[in-house]
């Protein structure tokens, strides 16, 4: 069976535009592939973080993924398996200064810390990000990797590193991952339509997949619909965003009856917020019960994530072993 293998980082709420782009896909990919889906906890030490809240934000990721869905025997804990630091030191030698300098990635974060303080401290993980998460997917030999968009170079960049180890060592040993990429709905910044939903915008600027319903009926209600952009006539981006989320839900009834109205021009915005709130938390409620079933047990959650990552960690260090055959460092007994 092919395998596939995705991360997330834990950033402390799971937004629809995540579930998505992401979660909605992986929910799929688990019934066809051997999957390994990861929080990379390591990743989110690059940016300003604080230890006892990157903690509490892993843990929540998992749980949020759990309740979505995801099999517990798939999901594991990056720091659980330290093979993947490993691994990133010996890529880090088959990877180019050069290259690395081109990630897209790379120079819009730094930017972003500068804005902030023009002397904002750019650390060396943040530069080789794209190293740690090659070996993320290496480490499993995984085939395929679903990704997005923004994800392409890192993905590209993991190709080259594979292929480039395999030069040097003489070995067709890595698999060189090929992308997945499979059409998933874009979901808007609710506050600014012309952008992607995505936490970093601000709190205005995503639904929180497990706020309160309160929240998030008036979220949906204070989505801008008309920026006053277009006077062709096209659907402003943001109405289309509406149409999406509630497409995206699956509420295809409620979906073409609007869009009727919409082509008539009967449409009354007030109706296409509440259907797109309802769509919502129709998909959402599941999530939310599930959620709290979890959270009744977290000690035995907890527990079946420690075991699974720790039946993870054993195939990373089969490819460590062989690895450090491979590449000539002192190899361990056992
Ligand atoms: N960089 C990815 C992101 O920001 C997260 C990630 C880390 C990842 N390791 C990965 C994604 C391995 C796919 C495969 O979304």
């Amino acid at each position: 069976m092919k395998s596939v293998l995705s991360g997330v980082q834990p950033t402390g709420d799971l937004h629809i535009g995540n579930y998505f782009g992401a979660v909605q896909n992986w929910l799929k990919l688990q019934e066809q592939y051997e999957c390994r889906f990861c929080v990379v906890d390591y990743h989110s030490m690059t940016m300003p973080y604080k230890p006892s809240q990157l903690r509490e934000n892993t843990w929540k990721m998992v749980f949020y993924l759990l309740a979505c869905g995801v099999k517990p025997e798939t999901l594991f804990i990056q720091s659980l398996v330290p093979e993947h630091t490993e691994l990133n030191w010996i890529l880090s030698c088959v990877s180019s200064y050069g290259e690395l300098t081109r990630m897209t990635q790379f120079k819009d974060k730094a930017d972003q810390l500068r804005e902030v303080d023009g002397d904002a401290f750019i650390s060396v993980g943040l530069f080789g990000y794209p190293v740690l998460q090659a070996a993320d997917i290496l480490i499993y030999h995984a085939d395929y990797v679903p990704v997005g968009k923004d994800q392409e170079q890192h993905l590209e960049l993991s190709r080259n590193i594979a292929q480039r180890f395999n030069n040097q060592f003489g070995k067709e040993y890595f698999v060189a991952p090929q992308p997945l990429f499979t059409e998933t709905p874009k979901i808007l910044s609710t506050a600014d339509p012309a952008r992607k939903m995505s936490k970093s915008l601000g709190e205005k600027h995503y639904i929180n997949l497990f706020g309160e319903e309160e929240r998030i009926r008036k979220q949906v209600k204070s989505a801008v619909t008309d920026t006053g952009e277009n006077n062709s006539g096209e659907m402003s981006s943001g109405v289309k965003n509406l149409f999406e989320i509630i497409r995206a839900c699956g509420a295809m009834e409620a979906h073409d009856s609007l869009m009727t109205d919409y082509t008539n021009g009967s449409l009354r915005y007030s109706d296409l917020k509440e259907a797109t709130a309802n769509a919502l938390l129709e998909l959402i409620n599941p999530f939310r019960l599930r959620l709290a079933e979890l959270n009744a047990d977290k000690r035995n959650v907890k527990e079946q994530i420690q075991d699974s990552s720790a039946v993870i960690r054993q195939r990373a260090q089969r490819t460590m072993k062989e690895v450090r055959e491979l590449t000539g460092l002192g190899s361990l007994r056992g």
